[in-house]
């Protein structure tokens, strides 16, 4: 059995490599290294004792995706290729739909080719847009608020329609939650460009001095202290989701009929504030965060966070690491790698 990883390269791609070569499970990671070094590769070598097969190619580009399965024994893919940058996707919606959508029409287009039927898929709680109720399970109503959002309902409701006009197809749309921290290694984390805009890359810099001091943006929301509380899941934690997920198809691999779609919830069921989560921070690893409150940031909304009970039911998954482990890993691949992958 061999697992075609889109994305391959990229933050969670590569923590979900490392499992899957740990458990001696082929793998080839596909890439444009659009948002991620080919460094990453000598990276999970040194973890796992094994080098990833990678293949440098576009999703859009189906030619390459074709030649993929026709020379790699493929039978499972797991797609994170994609752009991820909310505020982006607002200002350029269109490299969004082409990256996101189209991408993934052109990978299920050669997955049918190929009789390639089992698919994993990066969605986001952000489909949820501003919750229906809480905590957000799977049958909550799907709203979303921008066009990031909207390519992650659209594919999931590709997923959907392939499954309904052929029986051969196996979909899971992973709804994770907000991933933090790294490897426990120090050697595979997040590496974002320029100012981060998600909270705990923002900390971590502003714990090693490339920042001067965290905005806080929001005192005055319905939560615990008045900032935004979100569900903080380790990167590790959902990246054994998708090993775990990967066991759904084991049914299927011997017979014709597929588990049709699938939306899971990756998320720990707990709801931190931004406040708490800088205390946090300062305990576990003893630096002091400097912030200011200032004005909410634009779209974002009080409270989210997950029932993740279908996961534990249907792969038998739930999150195992807490905040003490998010902030110290976190901090241990900043503080080892200050300018990320660069050398
Ligand atoms: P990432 O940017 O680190 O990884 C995505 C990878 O896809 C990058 O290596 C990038 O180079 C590659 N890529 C982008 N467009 C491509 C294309 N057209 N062809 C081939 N490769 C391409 O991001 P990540 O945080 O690891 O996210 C992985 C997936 O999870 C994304 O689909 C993202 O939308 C989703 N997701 C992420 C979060 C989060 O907060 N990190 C939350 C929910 C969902
Ligand atoms: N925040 C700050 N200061 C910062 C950055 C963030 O106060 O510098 C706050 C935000 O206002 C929010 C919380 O920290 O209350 C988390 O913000 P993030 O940007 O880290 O995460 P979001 O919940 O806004 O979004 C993330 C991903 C999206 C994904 C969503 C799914 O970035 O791609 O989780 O829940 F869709």
């Amino acid at each position: 059995m061999t697992v075609l990883i889109t994305g391959g390269t990229g933050y969670i791609a590569s923590h979900t490599a490392v499992i899957l070569l740990q458990q001696n499970i082929d793998i080839v990671l596909l890439d444009n290294l659009l948002n991620s070094k080919a460094i990453v590769l000598d990276k999970i070598e040194l973890i796992t004792g094994k080098r990833p097969t990678f293949v440098e190619a576009d999703i859009r580009d189906e030619d390459s995706l074709d030649k993929v399965f026709a020379q790699y024994n493929i039978n499972s893919v797991i797609h994170f290729a994609g752009l991820k940058a909310v505020g982006e996707s607002v200002e350029n919606p269109l490299s969004y739909y082409d990256n996101n959508v189209v991408g993934s029409l052109r990978l299920l287009s050669a997955m049918d080719k190929a009789n390639v039927n089992n698919l994993i898929f990066s969605s986001s709680a952000t489909v949820y847009g501003d919750p229906e109720r809480l905590p957000l399970d799977e049958s909550c109503a799907l709203r979303t608020t921008n066009p990031y959002g909207a390519n992650k309902l659209q594919v999931e409701q590709m997923m959907s329609d392939l499954c309904n006009s052929n029986d051969k197809w196996s979909m899971v749309a992973l709804r994770y939650f907000n991933p933090v921290g790294a490897h426990e290694s120090g050697l595979i984390g997040e590496d974002p460009n320029g100012i981060p805009n998600n909270l705990l890359p923002y900390v971590t810099q502003v714990a090693s001095g490339l920042r001067e001091k965290l905005s806080v943006f929001g005192d005055d929301y319905d939560t615990v202290d008045g900032s935004g509380v979100r569900d903080y899941i380790h990167v590790v934690d959902l990246a054994e989701g998708h090993v775990k997920a990967l066991g759904l198809f084991d049914s299927v691999n011997s017979s014709n009929e597929g588990i049709g779609f699938e939306a899971i919830n990756l998320g720990t069921g707990n709801g931190y504030s931004v406040l708490e989560m800088v205390k946090s921070f300062e305990e576990i690893n003893g630096i002091e965060i400097p912030y200011q409150i200032c004005p909410r940031r634009a779209g974002d909304i009080d409270s989210c966070y997950a029932d993740a009970s279908k996961a534990f039911t249907t792969i038998g998954w739930k999150a195992e690491r807490g905040l003490d482990e998010m902030m110290r890993d976190a901090w241990n691949w900043q503080s080892k790698n200050p300018q990320g992958y660069e050398e």
